[in-house]
């Protein structure tokens, strides 16, 4: 096996008396995709929030090839090649959908300014599905639309690896198709991707392995028929822990 793309080891966030996440080990080699479940509030938007440096942990450390990001700054780990989609779609309402991803242009691994960035932009929103839609605002975009430019402002920063929460959560069934395709095509450019996700028929068909968390604990590890199977899984899905 290749050496690890991103490492993460004993990852710990408190939130007062709250174990958000306890004690996370978790690595993806490069050019996988992972699969982060568990039930609501188990902890898996902290364990990316931990990873971006939108916060910082209590104890663990995190390391992309081989270096240590953990509690660096936000837009440090973005250069580094950590792109980021949030569970509730930010995209910036005032601008259009060509400035949204410019706006990500100028802070990614590598980049770009003027002309060049005006090409990129348009190109990435293509890539997304919005071909066209350079000039529209954000606040006439559907649900689905917002997500695709959220993803395209994240692929601006050129990441070697792409963390997703929830990008696929609400879409119809032809986009939820349209997206599996499209997240499988990005690992084909060769980004490596942890996604969290609800969506199992996403989870199947999209991750080579899963890791499930419960209680900000893990408790399973596998591949995504494994660990659906799995019967600690399956309770901590079904809510016996808090009948
Ligand atoms: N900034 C915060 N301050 C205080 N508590 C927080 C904060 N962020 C998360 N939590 C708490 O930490 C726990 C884990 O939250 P988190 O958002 O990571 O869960 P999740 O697995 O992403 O859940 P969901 O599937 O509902 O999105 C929850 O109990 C949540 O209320
Ligand atoms: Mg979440």
């Amino acid at each position: 096996m290749s050496a690890p793309l991103l490492e993460v080891t004993g990852l710990t966030r408190r939130f007062g008396g709250l174990v958000a996440v306890d004690d996370i080990s978790l690595s993806l080699q490069p050019g996988e995709i992972m699969g982060l479940l568990g039930p609501n509030g188990s902890g898996k938007s902290t364990v990316l929030n931990l990873i971006s440096g939108a916060l910082r942990s209590d104890a663990g450390s995190i390391r992309l090839q081989s270096r240590e990001i953990g509690g660096a700054a936000p837009h440090r780990i973005a250069r580094l090649g950590v792109a980021r989609t949030f569970q509730l779609v930010r995209v910036l309402s005032s601008l259009n959908c060509r400035e949204n991803v410019l706006a990500g242009l100028a802070f990614g691994r590598r980049s770009f300014w003027g002309h060049a960035a005006g090409q990129r932009a348009d190109e990435l929103l293509a890539r997304v599905g919005l071909a066209g839609r350079a000039a529209t605002m954000t606040g006439e975009l559907t649900y689905i639309d917002q997500k695709r430019l959220e993803l395209a402002r994240a692929l601006a920063l050129d990441p070697q690896l792409l963390l997703l929460d929830e990008w696929l959560a609400g879409l119809n069934p032809t986009e939820l198709q349209e997206g599996i395709a499209l997240v499988r095509s990005l690992r084909g450019d060769g980004v490596t991707i942890l996604l969290v996700e609800h969506v199992m028929d996403a989870i199947r068909s999209l991750c080579d392995r899963c890791v499930v968390m419960n209680a900000g604990r893990k408790i399973a590890e596998g591949t995504a028929d494994a660990v659906l199977a799995d019967a600690e899984v399956i309770r901590a899905y079904l809510g016996d822990d808090d009948a």
